[in-house]
């Protein structure tokens, strides 16, 4: 048996945060973003909103148009609402989907991914007959605001959606994945404190290291490399060549990394979808807000992969179905 994917349901803030509002209080400017990253504006969470919120409502509009119910709901995020518990049991509850199986999945922006693959391997093991997977974030809670390096990359939204079981030859099948990790560069692209290893103190706040550090250039060289070689790895699993591949969706990091990763596999840029001008970098919410913007026909071979913090990084593929409208 394969996962097949149902519906896609999504959900971003309302409130716009444009290069020119951040260029009011950060030393920053709208054309140093959109040429180094393609970013225009990204969605925030207002005071109140939180990683719950928006997974509900992306889950919900998942739900109502593929129906029914589901037995696992798993959620893909860096910036669960708590550190303890996980967010996808509330997640679940409010989604009425009462007393089913449901966890968190963290690899961070190669989450969703990780959490499709996790689904895929419940449903065709038996274990699941169906799954809301959600990738759900509020990315500027641990985005440093004083920091202009990051400040201006992230974005705050989910995407969800449900699988159900059918075959390998069927529309929306999902599968088969690549996944891999590299814990020495856990460094490139942390939170150092706020965890186990260095509780949050006044110490740590003076550091500012309750939030996210990044080294730019080499994360950036970092996703090119992994998304890339990914991507070649699970192709060559499926025994299938580029030119195979209608619609390629790579995480939504910045514009010109997945240029790089897409002239490196050679992909045509039609081909490519890209939608980081409006929500920057939404973590594990970027591959599924891209699966909802893509306007994929069904049938047609899309390839998904994605790379985070960690390092970690994913790849998919899977044929695009008749979706039902929400
Ligand atoms: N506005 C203006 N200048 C900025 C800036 C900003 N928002 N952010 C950084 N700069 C400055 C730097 O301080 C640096 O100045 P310096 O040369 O005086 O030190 C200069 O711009 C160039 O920095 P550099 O790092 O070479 O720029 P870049 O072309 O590599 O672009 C990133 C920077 C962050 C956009 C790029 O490295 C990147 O996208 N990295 C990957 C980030 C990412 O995707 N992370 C998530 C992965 S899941």
């Amino acid at each position: 048996m394969t996962a097949i994917l149902q519906a896609i349901g999504t959900a971003v803030p309302p409130q716009i945060v444009t290069n020119d509002d951040l260029a009011a209080r950060l030393d920053t400017s709208d054309e140093w973003v959109r040429t180094r990253t393609g970013i225009a504006q990204r969605h925030v969470a207002e005071a109140g909103t939180s990683t719950s919120d928006l997974a509900v409502e992306a889950g919900a509009e998942a739900l109502k148009s593929s129906g029914g119910e589901v037995d696992v709901v798993i959620v893909a995020t860096t910036t669960p609402d708590r550190i303890c518990p996980s967010t996808a049991p509330e997640v679940a509850s409010r989604l009425g989907l009462g007393t089913v199986a449901a966890f968190d999945v963290n690899a961070v922006c190669a989450g969703f991914v990780y959490a499709l693959a996790t689904a895929a391997g419940l449903i065709e093991t038996g274990a699941a007959e169906r799954a809301l997977v959600v990738g759900a974030e509020t990315m500027t809670r641990i985005v440093d605001p004083e920091d202009r390096g990051t400040a201006v990359l992230f974005g705050d939204g989910a995407g969800a959606v449900v699988l159900g079981r059918g075959h390998a030859d069927q529309p929306g099948a999902v599968g088969p994945f690549d996944l891999g990790s590299d814990g020495d560069r856990a460094d490139l692209l942390c939170v150092p404190a706020g965890g186990a290893r260095r509780p949050l103190d006044q110490a740590a706040r003076d550091e500012r290291a309750n939030y996210l550090h990044m080294d730019g250039r080499e994360v950036y060289r970092q996703a090119v490399k992994r998304m890339s070689d990914s991507s070649r790895a699970l192709l060559a699993r499926a025994e299938l060549d580029v030119d195979d591949i209608d619609c390629f969706i790579g995480h939504q990091a910045n514009a010109r990394i997945l240029d790089a990763v897409g002239d490196r596999l050679g992909i045509a840029p039609e081909r490519r979808i890209s939608n980081v001008a409006r929500y920057g970098n939404t973590s594990a919410a970027s591959i599924p807000l891209a699966m909802s913007d893509a306007g994929v026909e069904p049938g047609k071979r899309v390839l998904l992969t994605a790379f985070g913090a960690g390092m970690t990084w994913g790849s998919a593929l899977l044929t695009w179905p008749e979706l039902a409208a929400s």
